[in-house]
């Protein structure tokens, strides 16, 4: 028997600051945590719905100096856009505050100094790398090398991107410090671990054995790391960008962010509810669910767990983590730094008042137990052939007729048939399937089912075809409205939770002062005499040419592996002519070599030109650039290019720029940079 719980506490995965939200974002965490939520505070049940931005971590330093700014400038930039944009949507937080915010700084503060003086960490020395030019411990990620295991240049400490590997800094030959370029050296530096290992017997018991309902992506992947051993995992670093370790003689380190973000959710809470936090948080008859992506896995699953049993004072474990797998787009993985993705914000200004469209698409295809793939043809054929043909379609047949035959008013039930008694019977099933699995956290199945209740009704009124009885039998159409009618006031209760924005219009079209989740399943939610108001759409077909709009979009930045063949040939036909002859002497003179991008950043105060710095394979130089049109400075740090190297040095906005990039042009008038077809050791030459 299920336990019966007093609250129900619903935390989303803290989003970095350090860009929008997307589509992947969305369905895989926030749009399903949101539904969750929605249907329990429907049921009546006493939930808080918990989020906000994760504003500290490497990624943000990155970015800041990317865009020639500072973290602080990052994270309230990019706060604002996700905060904006999700209220946009539709998710329901209670609260969506910040870890900059004072409350986390010192809950995380206090948290991390309670397990210090009871002696939860262990204190280790390591070495690792230093920029000695920049002053700097070097994260992971500032760290470029080739890659031990395929050789590929610019390999990240901590990831290869070219083959995938997980690596480690000192793994990589001749590395370099992406903050000036040069050969970091190794030192010792100190820091705290939380012995993981000394979990494990316990996360083994509490996991393995009393969770095995938890999803198998999620129960699979705690298993994995479980039977790999767990290891002691550090939770401070050498940043200056987080939460300062609250020790004396910690200068210069902060919080590591996983340490602090999910504690993130407890400041939230207590920022929410200051003076009744506590209950939420530890008291058994609490229900604690964590939504997130299954990246998050193991933060959620395996380490804030062990950090709530280390620090003890009552605090609760989460009853459930229903982690959803990758959503792709377009067949390509979403990349942030890659500009791959449908960003939120874009989607609302692009398709203003089709916040449910995309709420019922992300939903209808969320990655539940596979990743999935996210295209716009599916998107225009799920609101036009679902949205539109059935759910619309049905209510505004029901709403239309009503006016026409009984001027807006509810007709009575009059004499029921099999045929009303079947279709009103099925409700209540329906309601009982979607709980079913809302309750299991089966998003896509009780959306399904919340639809075959529309489908249903189409099928009812095809069936009895009222229009056809209206000259002769009145009586009959009367009761066939009403069954409608009802129809359609329990799909304004089942679709709540899922499409509150549609819900609250058809409301309004029906006239229900509210909405209650025990109405549904009822065939006497419209009282005979109730009035209704004018119908109106509540879905509108999309055209063709708004989705060719977007895929048009996305070409612009379609990755150039996926980028198919037939449009390179297309653009031969208009090329430029050619240009007068030059001698093979002349051509010989110009050293044209391959070359990749270490940085890049934008120059101040222009919008055309990126300052590039190039490992050339001779040397390191800046090349200023007309690109910043065509590419964002993440999209450029990593690639390979071709580059002129020996033309005469020219001051650009007062930079010193020493060569120039090969880019070819397209019939658009786009510029494309000109990458060798496979990676090459920097400085091959060609000719
Ligand atoms: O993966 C992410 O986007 C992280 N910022 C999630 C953090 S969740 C929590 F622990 F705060
Ligand atoms: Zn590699």
């Amino acid at each position: 028997m299920e336990k019966s719980y007093k609250r129900h506490l619903v935390t989303a995965a803290l989003p970095y600051a350090n860009g929008a939200v997307h589509i992947g974002h969305l369905a895989g965490v926030y749009v399903p945590a949101d539904i969750y939520v929605r249907y329990l505070r429907m049921r009546g049940k006493d939930v808080r719905f918990i989020c906000g931005s994760d504003e500290h971590g490497v990624p943000i330093t990155i970015k800041a100096k990317q865009q020639n700014s500072t973290p602080q400038e990052v994270v309230d930039k990019y706060h604002l856009i996700i905060k904006d944009s999700f209220e946009r949507l539709g998710i329901s937080f209670d609260i969506y505050s910040r870890t900059s915010s004072p409350t986390h700084h010192k809950t995380a503060s206090e948290f991390f100094r309670k397990l210090y003086e009871e002696g939860k960490f262990i204190e280790k020395e390591s070495e690792q790398y230093y920029d000695e030019v920049a002053n700097h411990f070097l994260a992971d990620r500032y760290i470029t090398g080739t890659c031990p295991k395929c050789g590929a240049e610019n390999a990240y400490g901590d990831q290869c991107e070219k083959c995938g590997s997980t690596l480690s800094p000192n793994e990589l030959i001749n590395p370099k410090s992406a903050l000036s370029g040069n050969t970091p050296v190794l030192k010792k530096t100190s820091h705290w671990y939380l012995p993981l290992d000394q979990y494990e017997p316990w996360l083994k018991e509490w996991i393995l054995e009393q969770h095995k309902e938890w999803k198998v992506n999620v129960y699979g992947q705690c298993k994995s790391w479980l039977d790999g051993g767990l290891q002691p995992r550090a939770v401070s670093r050498d940043l200056d960008w987080g939460v300062p370790v609250p020790v004396e003689g910690a200068e210069g380190k902060v919080l590591y962010v996983w340490f602090d973000a999910p504690i993130g959710y407890i400041s939230n809470t207590i920022e929410l509810m200051p003076d009744d936090w506590e209950k939420w948080w530890k008291s058994e008859d609490t229900k604690l669910v964590h939504f997130i992506g299954k990246d998050n896995i193991v933060f959620h699953c395996i380490v804030f767990p062990s950090m709530l049993k280390a620090y003890g004072d009552g605090y609760i474990l989460p009853e459930n983590v229903p982690a959803n797998e990758f959503l792709n787009l377009e067949g390509n993985k979403i990349s942030t730094s890659r500009n791959w993705a449908v960003w939120l914000h874009e989607y609302l200004d692009e398709f203003p008042g089709k916040e449910d469209v995309l709420r019922y698409v992300l939903c209808a295809n969320a990655p539940e137990t596979k990743d999935n793939d996210f295209t716009w043809k599916d998107f225009q054929t799920r609101n036009n052939s679902e949205l539109v043909a059935i759910l619309g379609n049905f209510v505004n047949r029901a709403v239309v007729l009503t006016h026409k035959y009984f001027k807006g008013e509810v007709p009575s039930q009059l004499h029921l048939r099999e045929i009303d008694e079947d279709t009103l019977a099925q409700i209540p099933v329906i309601k009982k399937n979607i709980e079913e699995s809302l309750e299991n956290y089966r998003f896509r199945e009780a959306l399904k089912e919340a639809m075959n209740l529309a489908r249903l009704g189409n099928k009812y009124l095809t069936e009895t075809e009222p229009w056809k009885l209206a000259a002769t039998d009145m009586e009959r159409v009367a009761t066939i409205m009403n069954v409608s009618l009802q129809i359609c006031a329990n799909l304004a209760i089942a679709f709540d939770p899922f499409l509150p924005h549609t819900t609250q219009k058809l409301s309004y079209m029906l006239n229900m002062k509210s909405r209650n989740w025990e109405d549904l399943g009822l065939d006497s939610i419209l009282h005979p005499g109730h009035k209704i108001n004018e119908a109106r759409l509540l879905f509108e077909k999309i055209e063709d040419i708004a989705i060719e709009a977007q895929l048009a979009k996305l070409d612009a930045t379609r990755p150039s592996e996926a980028a198919p063949a037939a449009q390179a040939e297309e653009a031969t036909p208009s090329a430029a002519p050619q240009k007068d002859e030059c001698t093979y002497d002349e051509f010989m003179k110009m050293d044209i070599r391959t070359a990749t991008v270490l940085e890049a950043e934008r120059v101040p105060k222009t919008d055309k030109l990126l300052k590039l710095t190039i490992d050339t394979g001779i040397d390191t130089r800046t090349i200023v650039s007309g690109i910043a049109e065509y590419y964002t400075p993440e999209e450029m740090i990593g690639k390979q290019i071709c580059i002129l190297a020996n033309l005469a040095p020219r001051k650009i906005k007062g930079i010193e720029s020493k060569g120039m990039i090969l880019m070819a042009k397209e019939e658009s008038g786009n510029m494309r940079i000109v990458t060798p077809e496979e990676r090459l050791l920097n400085g091959s030459t060609i000719n």
